[in-house]
C-alpha cells in the first residue's frame, strides 16, 4: 500500500496491542522528514520516541499506546504547518506498515529531552492496533467538499484529485478548520482564525491542522506527477476571507495535461 492509498482508509486508532514495534520503523522515525515532501531543512526538527512504560506521557484524552512519538522544533513562522505536513506523513508511513496512530493534542511529557530552543509540536500515540486499521471510504465523517470550497472557475480534474484527498483529512476533534479558494490554476488554503482567548495556542493547533490537509495534497500531487509548488502568495496575503487566515496557495505549475487522471 501507498501513502496516497492509506490516506483513504486510515483512520484514528485507540485500542493498542502491547507488541513491540521493529527497530528499523522506530529509526525511521527517529529521522523522520528528511526526505518528506514539503519538509523545510531550514527548519530544525528533532524526533523522540517514547514507550508506555516510560509513565512519561499523561493529560487530557490520552489514548493508552505502547509509543509515543513527539515532534520538536525550533520556534519559527511556519513551524506549526511544516510540523503538521511531516506527521501526517509519518500517520500514513505508519499506516502502510500495518501500524496504526492517533493524534494526542492534550497530552504533556513529564520529562521533555528536548535541545533548549526546541518547543514540543505534537505527539503522536502508535502501535500494533487491537481494533480494524482500516475503514471504508464511505464510513469517513467529513463535509462536502463544497461546503469547504470557494470556487471562481470549474474545478480541474486535478483539482478535484487534490481536494478529495484534502477533504479526508484528520483534524483536532474534527472540526475542519481549512477552507479553499479555487481559482484558474491554483488552490488557496484558508484555516479558521482563532477567537481572543488564548489566540497563539489556538493559531499553532490550527496551522498544524493546515500542515496536514497540505501533506494530503502533496501526496496526490505526487501520486499523479503533477508539478505543484506550495507558497504564499504576497497579493492573496492581503485578502482575507471572514473568519479565516491565509496559510499559503498551491500552484499548479504545467503538466496537467500530460497526465491522465
Ligand atoms: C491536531 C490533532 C489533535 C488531536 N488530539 C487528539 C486527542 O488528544 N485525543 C484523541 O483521542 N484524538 C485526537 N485527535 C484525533 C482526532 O479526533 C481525529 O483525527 C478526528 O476526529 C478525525 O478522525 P480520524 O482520525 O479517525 O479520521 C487529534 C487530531 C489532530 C489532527
Amino acid at each position: 500500500m501507498t501513502k496516497y492509498e492509506a490516506i483513504f482508509k486510515r483512520k484514528s486508532i485507540r485500542k493498542y496491542r502491547n507488541e513491540a514495534v521493529e527497530e528499523q520503523v522506530l529509526e525511521k522515525i527517529r529521522s523522520f522528514g528528511k526526505n518528506a515532501l514539503g519538509s523545510c531543512p531550514e527548519i530544525r526538527i528533532q524526533w523522540k520516541i517514547y514507550q508506555a512504560s516510560d509513565h512519561n506521557v499523561r493529560g487530557m484524552f490520552q489514548v493508552k499506546a505502547p509509543y509515543y512519538a513527539a515532534l520538536y522544533s525550533e520556534n519559527c513562522e511556519d513551524c506549526y504547518i511544516h510540523a503538521g505536513c511531516l506527521m501526517q506523513q509519518l500517520v500514513l508511513y505508519l499506516h502502510t506498515r500495518g501500524i496504526g496512530s492517533c493524534y494526542q493534542g492534550g497530552i504533556r511529557l513529564k520529562k521533555d529531552e528536548k535541545e533548549e530552543d526546541m518547543e514540543l509540536m505534537m505527539i503522536l500515540a502508535f502501535g500494533y492496533p487491537a481494533e480494524p486499521l482500516e475503514r471504508a471510504r464511505s464510513e469517513f465523517k467529513r463535509a462536502e467538499l463544497k461546503k469547504l470550497l470557494k470556487a471562481n472557475v470549474p474545478l480541474s480534474k486535478a483539482q478535484k484529485k487534490l481536494l478529495e484527498s484534502a477533504r479526508l483529512a484528520p483534524s483536532a476533534l474534527n472540526q475542519q478548520p481549512w477552507r479553499f479558494v479555487v481559482t484558474e490554476n491554483r488552490i488557496h488554503l484558508f484555516i479558521k482564525r482563532p477567537g481572543i482567548v488564548g489566540y497563539q495556542r489556538q493559531l499553532g493547533k490550527n496551522m498544524f491542522n493546515a500542515g496536514i490537509v497540505l501533506s494530503h495534497m502533496l501526496i496526490a500531487a505526487e501520486e499523479y506527477w503533477f508539478d505543484l509548488e506550495y507558497r504564499k502568495l504576497d497579493s492573496i496575503m492581503e485578502k482575507a476571507i471572514q473568519n479565516y487566515l491565509y496559510a499559503g496557495s498551491l500552484i499548479l505549475t504545467d503538466g496537467r495535461s500530460c497526465f491522465k487522471i
